[in-house]
């Protein structure tokens, strides 16, 4: 079952920029671009390095520790979409980010 979890205050998480949170037992890297927030896994799926160091170009976030690129609208790996990071759809409401888990 999934439900709406309170991930950060809106003000918290300024354009362009990420913000790692943790969700019951997910660590999530919230993600905001030209206005609308992005949710996804903060572990790459090639060695599990955490995201949230990577590079974001874009709407692409490039791993730090191997360079694997990945789309933050879908979670695909840019080399081949068989591989991908799980993504959350989020919501902001009454001055909160809330993701679906
Ligand atoms: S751990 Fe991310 S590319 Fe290797």
């Amino acid at each position: 079952m999934t439900s709406w979890a309170i991930a950060v205050k809106d003000d918290e998480l300024k354009e362009g920029k990420m913000k790692p949170v943790s969700i019951g037992e997910r660590q999530i890297l919230l993600i905001r671009k030209e206005g609308k927030v992005f949710a996804l896994d903060n572990r790459c799926p090639h060695m599990k390095c955490p995201l949230q160091a990577g590079i974001l170009q874009d709407y692409y976030l490039k791993c730090p520790c191997h360079s694997w690129t990945f789309d933050i609208r879908t979670g695909a790996y840019i080399a081949s979409d068989k591989i991908r990071i799980n993504i959350y759809e989020t919501q902001v409401k009454d001055g909160i980010i809330s993701v679906l888990t």
